[in-house]
């Protein structure tokens, strides 16, 4: 609790927690000489994770590959259609659910506990895995843009354009940390729903695990 809520108050000042995530000895592997071919090359599902929580500095590249802003104009690592960002980003770890927030590169507590297999219709690695990554579509982010919306289905269709391509970069920033992953569409929908108090529109469209392999 103590843990959680002094995440909660440096979300408030637009950090992430320093105390929510120990520090770790990374993989021995030598990441810094890791190019985008090398990590096109190694990309591939991994399931078998071991416990183990990501170092702050690890799971702030994680979310910001999923959903960061990289210009000054406010524009983002992954593309979506009309610049109009309807995909947010939840981080579900060992201590809690997290929502990404992009301008701070930060992330605000949800809710407190382990919900790790919430995100999951049964798969056990998921529990193992140090982070979730959950990919929700938001449509008020069309209300709140100077677009005029265009029709559900195109609507829909653009987010998961858009969540194809940060599941493309989370995993290549994942092997850059010696770190496995796996994209999930076997979600428990209406669990997760639940813990994270979505409001009805949003909609869950799909998953993630990051974390330590064997
Ligand atoms: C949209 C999508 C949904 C997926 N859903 C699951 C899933 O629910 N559980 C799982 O273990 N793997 C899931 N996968 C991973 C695939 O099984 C995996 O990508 C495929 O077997 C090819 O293996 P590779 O990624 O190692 O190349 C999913 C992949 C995609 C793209």
């Amino acid at each position: 609790m103590k843990k959680f809520l002094s995440a909660t108050l440096l979300a408030a000042t637009l950090l992430l927690p320093t105390t929510s995530y120990a520090a770790r000895e990374l993989p021995s592997i030598s990441l810094s000489k890791l190019t985008v071919m090398d990590a096109l090359n190694a990309r591939k599902t991994d399931r078998n994770f071991v416990d183990g929580d990501l170092t702050e500095s690890q799971l702030t590249k994680i979310l910001w590959a999923a959903n960061g802003v990289n210009r000054p104009d406010g524009k983002r690592v992954n593309p979506a259609a009309l610049g109009v960002y309807s995909v947010e980003v939840y981080a579900v770890t060992r201590e809690g659910i997290f929502r990404y927030d992009p301008q701070s590169n930060g992330i605000i507590p949800v809710a407190e506990g382990d919900y790790r297999m919430t995100t999951t219709t049964g798969q056990n690695f998921v529990g193992k895995a140090a982070v979730n990554l959950v990919y929700v579509e938001n449509p008020d982010a069309w209300k709140d843009s100077r677009h005029t919306p265009p029709p559900r289905e195109a609507q829909l269709s653009s987010a998961n354009v858009t969540v194809g391509a940060m599941v493309q970069s989370v995993a290549l920033a994942a092997q850059t940390e010696g770190l496995g992953n796996c994209v999930r569409g076997s979600i428990n929908r209406d669990a997760f729903k639940k813990a994270a108090r979505l409001s009805d529109e949003k909609n869950i469209l799909l998953a993630q695990s990051v974390g330590f392999i064997k």
